[in-house]
């Protein structure tokens, strides 16, 4: 029945609804739709109709609002992510030590923008802020896995270790 029910029905888990719900109520207002939806986009990788809902009935922001933005921006997506998350820090210090040159390498390689998934369904590319290891910059993670001090010509054993 209800919006638990088929959040749930996308395998999110239960401390994972926890913190989608802390995070509305951290930004339940209009103007702090797009900060919201960009840490429930890192929080579960997409963000369903379902999801959309949720927001919608927590904040009483309107759904076509939310999905406006949603689709909007490439850096949302609605469908489910690839085999494997790759995230580039592009926070400050990240940037400063050059998570961008991290950034166009990934994209070059696998051919996708941030927000993209390759076409074999292997690899989901997103760009991140801040992982909170800002000592180890430039920073990337993949399905969790933080790598530090990246260096571009380490990409490809990076992703070679992913099936
Ligand atoms: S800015 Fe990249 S980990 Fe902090």
């Amino acid at each position: 029945m209800g919006t638990c029910t088929s959040l749930k029905d996308y395998g999110f888990n239960e401390e994972q609804l926890k913190k989608l719900d802390e995070i509305i109520d951290k930004h339940s207002c209009q103007e702090k739709l797009i900060p919201m939806l960009e840490e429930i986009q890192q929080l579960l990788g997409f963000i369903p109709v379902a999801v959309q809902e949720r927001i919608s009935q927590k904040t009483g922001i309107c759904e076509n609002d939310i999905y406006g933005v949603v689709s909007f921006y490439s850096y949302f997506t609605m469908e489910p992510r690839a085999r494997h998350r790759i995230q580039v820090c592009l926070g400050t210090a990240c940037y400063v030590k050059g998570g961008k040159k991290i950034a166009n390498k990934i994209e070059s390689r696998l051919h996708i923008k941030p927000g993209e998934s390759t076409e074999d369904g292997k690899f989901t590319y997103e760009e991140a802020r801040c992982f909170g290891t800002c000592g180890l910059a430039p920073v990337m993670a993949i399905d969790g896995t933080v790598y530090g001090k990246v260096k571009v010509e380490d990409i490809d054993e990076i992703l070679s270790q992913y099936e």
